[in-house]
C-alpha cells in the first residue's frame, strides 16, 4: 500500500478523519421556522427549538452537533439532534435545538442553525435516564472543546495538535 493509500485508508474516528472532513465538508446552514415540539424536551430538562426540514434538507447530515443559531440577528451557541428520536419510536426527521442559556419563545420565528461540530450518531437508548444522560455528557463536551478554542475552527485544529 502506498503512503496515500495508507492515509486515506485511516479509521472512521481518527484525527486523520476529521480533519479530511473539516478540509472536504461544507459547514451545513439549516433555515426554518420553529414549531411546536411533544414537549417532552421541557419535562427532561432540555427544552428544544423544533425545526421539520423542508425536502431539500432531508438529506443532509445526521446526529447530534454543537450549533450556533441566529435569532433576530443574535447568534446563540445550541446543541442540535438531526434525526428521528428512535428512543421513542418516531420516524420523522425532526432537528432539535437546545439553545444554552436561553428561556425566550420563539414560536413560529425563522432561525438559522449552523453546523459547527459533529459530536456522536443518533442513539436508541434503552430508556429516558440513559439518554438525559448522555445529553448532559454532550454538553459537557461541547463546552470542554470550546475552551480549547475560542471558535469552532480553532477548536477543530486543536483536535490536531493535542495528538
Ligand atoms: C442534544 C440532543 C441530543 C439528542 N440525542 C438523541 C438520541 O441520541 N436519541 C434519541 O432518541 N433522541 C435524541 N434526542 C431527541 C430527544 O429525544 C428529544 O429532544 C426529546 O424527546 C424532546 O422532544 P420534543 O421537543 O418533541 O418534546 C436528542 C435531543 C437533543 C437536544
Amino acid at each position: 500500500m502506498t503512503k496515500n493509500e495508507e492515509y486515506f485508508m485511516t479509521d472512521e474516528n481518527s484525527i486523520e478523519k476529521k480533519i479530511l472532513d473539516d478540509v472536504l465538508h461544507p459547514r451545513l446552514i439549516i433555515s426554518g421556522t420553529v414549531i411546536k415540539g411533544m414537549g417532552r424536551g421541557r419535562i427532561i430538562g432540555f427544552p428544544t427549538a423544533n425545526l421539520v426540514p423542508n425536502a431539500e434538507q432531508a438529506f443532509m447530515e445526521r446526529g447530534v452537533f454543537y450549533t450556533r443559531i441566529t435569532i433576530d440577528g443574535k447568534i446563540h451557541d445550541a446543541i442540535t439532534n438531526i434525526g428521528v428520536n428512535p428512543t421513542f419510536g418516531y420516524s420523522q426527521l425532526i432537528v432539535e435545538s437546545h439553545i444554552f442559556n436561553f428561556s425566550d419563545d420563539i414560536l413560529g420565528k425563522e432561525i438559522k442553525i449552523e453546523l459547527a461540530r459533529f459530536i456522536r450518531n443518533e442513539i436508541k437508548f434503552a430508556n429516558v435516564n440513559e439518554l438525559i444522560s448522555q445529553i448532559n455528557n454532550d454538553i459537557e463536551q461541547v463546552h470542554t472543546d470550546n475552551k480549547a478554542g475560542s471558535c469552532p475552527e480553532a477548536s477543530k485544529l486543536s483536535i490536531g495538535t493535542k495528538a
